[in-house]
């Protein structure tokens, strides 16, 4: 294998990051639209039956050095990034039916893909998931694991985990399952003390998707959030994250309409261009857009996909610009749609003198489609980071904002949504454990 090669080469330079060797083993929470896209997207892949487009590890290149030398190797042969011949899958979901099964009701793939890397899918079979409809109103599933309290869940899934380390050499769990009803942080996520009590005690306040995080992370597993629940975004989970060397990152993939939505923002922004309103509003058939349909679901969804526009347009600093936008975001239901999304933008902007324009966008997206290379690219850079010296330990892996809607940061800090802003710390991360120079744009070297 070529890039596992390369990468022990370039990791030796370095000597501060582990190489890749052996099996990366990926656990996924939700083996739904997303999940059965990712895994028969990278067997696709693996076969040379399809290209991995979208995914910035596989086809993304990292410039090093000034522009004159030519030097741009693929961000895969860059750093020692685990090869996709090496990835193996498990998961848990409510439903029990295998890989293929699930793929099949997701529709999102070709009936021959499917077909012509069948028995792979079909020899992946979700463990029993920990959880309980209070959480997800929309969903019914038998899959389930059974116990007395929330630690009891807690303690199987350390077994699952435990079980799948026998099997692979490393680990990483990413969340593909449901969005959750809106939670707040409580007295009983502050601190590891407290969450252990509230597992004993079954606190309303621990939600499933915590009960996984808390399972990887204690096992010292990293884990990635891929929809708008809180999961890791709570104090315990930092420091458990640090505690363990589990690196952790959130939340909310960064896909259609809010991809659409971290470009448009920061141009407006950096022409000094004003913004009135901007109004979203989805179609969207796949179970995603059902369980969405529940309000406390779509509640979590809303703040984030709210929170994107203040930040980057940052009203404070230009109120005459930007103070006043009414702000809309509206998700709905409409099953002939499939995942086939249709994300529709209204903006309202002014110009010069304060004259109004407006801009439509009517994006035909693909949800999942875009949201799988996404989701394999954020396993890939979290295993990296677990055997990378300078960033296991420090929790929140902040140069993954790149992929997430909500990206997380510590207290007091607030997230940078701008996504070429993100694609350049993302780089410059890579570059720096790397030993490369940080690439500043000056380039006044140029014209000595
Ligand atoms: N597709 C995108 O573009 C996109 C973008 C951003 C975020 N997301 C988020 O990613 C998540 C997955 O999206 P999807 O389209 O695959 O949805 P989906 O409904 O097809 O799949 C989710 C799966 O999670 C399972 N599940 C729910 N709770 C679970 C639990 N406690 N344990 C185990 N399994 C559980 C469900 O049974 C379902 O199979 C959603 O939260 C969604 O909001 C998706």
């Amino acid at each position: 294998m070529a890039t596992h090669e390369t990468s022990e080469k370039t990791s030796a330079g370095t000597s501060k990051i582990q190489p890749a060797n052996g099996k990366l083993g990926i656990m996924v929470v939700g083996l739904g639209a997303v999940a059965t896209t990712l895994i028969a997207g990278v067997e696709a892949v693996r076969k040379g039956l399809a290209k991995p487009i979208g995914s910035v590890t596989q086809m993304g290149t990292v410039r090093l050095g000034k522009r004159t030398e030519s030097r741009t190797p693929l961000m895969k042969d860059f750093v020692p990034l685990a090869d996709l011949n090496d990835v193996v899958f498990t998961g848990w979901d409510i439903f029990p039916g295998n890989m293929f099964e699930a793929a099949s009701t997701a529709k999102v793939l070709d009936k021959d893909l499917l077909q012509s890397i069948r028995p792979f899918l079909e020899s992946i079979k979700p463990m029993p998931a920990v959880f309980d409809q209070f959480y997800v109103k929309r969903l019914h599933g038998t899959n389930v694991k059974q116990g007395k309290n929330k630690r009891e869940l807690a303690d199987q899934l350390r077994a699952d985990i435990r079980e799948f380390k026998k099997k692979t050499e490393r680990q990483v769990m990413i969340w593909c399952g449901s969005t959750e009803i809106f939670l707040e942080p409580s007295a009983v996520h502050q601190s590891l003390a407290a969450f252990e009590k509230g597992l004993e005690s079954n606190d309303p306040g621990i939600a499933p998707s915590q009960i996984y995080a808390y399972a990887a992370l204690s096992e010292g597993v990293p884990f990635a959030n891929g929809a708008p629940n809180l999961t890791v975004d709570l104090p315990v989970m930092q420091e458990l994250s640090k505690k363990n060397n589990a690196p952790i990152c959130g939340k909310d993939f960064k896909t259609g309409q809010t991809l659409i939505k971290t470009v448009l923002a920061p141009a407006f922004k950096a022409r000094m261009l004003g913004v009135s309103g901007w109004y979203s509003t989805n179609i969207l058939g796949n179970r995603d857009g059902e369980v969405l349909d529940d309000p406390e679901s779509f509640k979590t969804k809303e703040e984030s996909k709210l929170g994107v526009l203040d930040y980057i347009l940052q009203p404070e600093l230009y109120p005459d610009l930007y103070k006043d936008i009414y702000h809309k975001v509206r998700i709905n239901y409409y099953p002939p749609r499939g995942d086939n999304k249709e994300g529709w933008d209204n903006i309202d902007i002014f110009g010069w003198l304060g004259y109004p324009m407006q801009i439509k966008v009517d994006f035909l997206c693909r949800d999942s489609i875009l949201a799988a290379p996404i989701a394999l690219d954020i396993v890939l850079l979290l295993d990296l980071a677990k055997r990378t010296e300078e960033l296991r330990g420090i929790g929140i892996q902040e140069w993954l904002s790149f992929f997430f809607k909500s990206p997380m940061t510590p207290e007091g800090l607030y997230p940078e949504h701008d996504l070429f802003i993100q694609s350049m710390k993302l780089k410059n991360t890579l570059r720096h454990i790397q030993g490369e120079e940080l690439i500043t744009h000056l380039g006044l070297e140029y014209y000595d």
